[in-house]
C-alpha cells in the first residue's frame, strides 16, 4: 500500500462532490480516504453532512469517518446554491435516509489531529467547497501548514471568470477570507478552476456510460447529472454540465490528464464588485511569487473514462 496517497476530502455535497467522493472511494489502491470533513456551502451544514453519509453508504464504505465542520463562513453570511443543486443538495434520484452516524468531534479538530499524527508531508487535503474548515484549522494550529503534503482544490477561475457573480466562482465567493488565508499559507497548492471544469462536460454518451454500469452507483450518478446539468445547459447553452469536483480526485489519480501553469493567485476580499475573484497571474505580468499550480486543460475523454471505470467497481 506504499503508493497509496492519504487524503482528507473537505466537501459540501452537492452532486458533483458526490461523484468526487465515489471516485476516491472507488480507488482504494491509490487513495486512502482518512476522513471526510464537511462544510456549509451548496446547502447548509445539516444537509451537507447528511449527504456525505448517504454517499458513503451508497459506496458501501461506512467505515470512512464523516465529521461535521463549520456551519458558516469566517466573516460573512452563508450563500448557498439550491438553484443549482436543488433543495437537498443532492436532488435527482430518490435517496434513503442515512443509517451511518456522524463521527464525534469537529471536522477542524480532525484535520488538525490527523496532520499532527501522520508523518509530515504524507496527507493531502482535497477541498471541494468553501475553504472555511481548512482556513480555520490553519488559524487554530499554524504548525500543521508545513505538515500538509499538498492541497488540491476546486475553486476559482481566470478565463471563465465567475459563475456565482460576474467575477467570482462559488467556492471562493462563499468564503473569500478563508480562501485568502489558504492561498497565503505557503502550502503546496493545486487549483482546479472553472477554466478546466468547463472542459469536462457531461455529454449524453458520457452519462449513458454511467447508466450502462447497471448498478445503483451508476444509476444515481446518471440521475444526479441529469438534474444538475439543466442549470448549466440553460446558462451556457452547453452540451452538458461541468463535473467540477471530480477533477480534484482525477488529478490525484492521473495527473497526466491535466496541464497548467505555476503562477501567483491572490484572492480579492475587499471590492463589492469583484469579491471572491481569484486574481490569477496566468500571463505572468507581475513579479508576485507563484503560490499555486493553476490547471487550465484536461483530457476530457480520459477523465470520463477514469470516472466510469472507478465507479463501476462500487
Ligand atoms: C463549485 O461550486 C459548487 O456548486 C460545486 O459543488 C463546485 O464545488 C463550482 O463552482
Ligand atoms: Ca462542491
Amino acid at each position: 500500500m506504499s503508493d497509496t496517497r492519504k487524503i482528507i476530502i473537505d466537501t459540501d455535497p452537492g452532486q458533483d462532490d458526490a461523484v468526487a467522493i465515489l471516485l476516491a472511494l472507488g480507488s482504494p489502491e491509490h487513495l486512502d480516504v482518512l476522513g471526510i470533513t464537511v462544510v456549509a456551502g451548496n446547502v447548509p451544514l445539516a444537509l451537507t453532512e447528511r449527504n456525505a453519509r448517504i454517499v458513503c453508504e451508497l459506496a458501501g464504505k461506512t467505515d470512512v469517518p464523516v465529521y461535521a465542520g463549520c456551519d458558516r463562513p469566517l466573516r460573512q453570511k452563508l450563500v448557498t446554491a439550491e438553484h443549482v443543486h436543488g433543495k437537498t443538495g443532492l436532488d435527482g434520484p430518490q435517496l434513503p435516509d442515512p443509517q451511518m452516524q456522524l463521527s464525534d468531534g469537529h471536522a477542524v479538530d480532525f484535520i488538525i489531529e490527523t496532520l499532527r499524527k501522520e508523518d509530515t508531508g504524507t496527507v493531502t487535503l482535497c477541498p471541494l467547497g468553501p475553504l472555511t474548515n481548512i482556513a480555520t484549522a490553519f488559524e487554530k494550529a499554524p504548525d500543521i501548514v508545513d505538515r500538509v503534503q499538498q492541497i488540491v482544490l476546486m475553486g476559482g477561475a481566470y478565463f471563465e471568470v465567475g459563475n456565482i457573480t460576474p467575477a467570482a466562482e462559488f467556492n471562493i465567493y462563499v468564503d473569500p477570507e478563508a480562501a485568502d488565508i489558504v492561498f497565503k499559507s505557503g502550502a503546496d497548492i493545486v487549483v482546479l478552476p472553472l477554466d478546466v471544469t468547463h472542459k469536462a462536460l457531461t455529454t449524453a454518451p458520457r452519462v449513458q456510460a454511467f447508466r450502462d454500469m447497471g448498478t445503483d452507483v451508476g444509476r444515481m450518478t446518471a440521475e444526479w447529472t441529469d438534474f444538475f446539468e439543466r442549470f448549466d445547459k440553460e446558462k451556457y447553452g452547453s452540451a452538458g454540465a461541468p463535473l467540477h469536483d471530480p477533477c480534484v480526485i482525477a488529478y490525484l489519480l492521473q495527473p497526466d490528464l491535466f496541464s497548467g501553469r505555476h503562477i501567483n493567485v491572490e484572492i480579492e476580499t475587499k471590492s463589492d464588485l469583484t469579491r471572491g475573484m481569484t486574481v490569477a497571474d496566468w500571463w505572468r505580468v507581475t513579479d508576485r511569487a507563484p503560490n499555486a499550480l493553476f490547471i487550465g486543460d484536461v483530457d476530457a475523454d480520459g477523465f470520463f473514462a477514469l470516472i466510469t471505470e472507478r465507479l463501476s467497481r462500487l
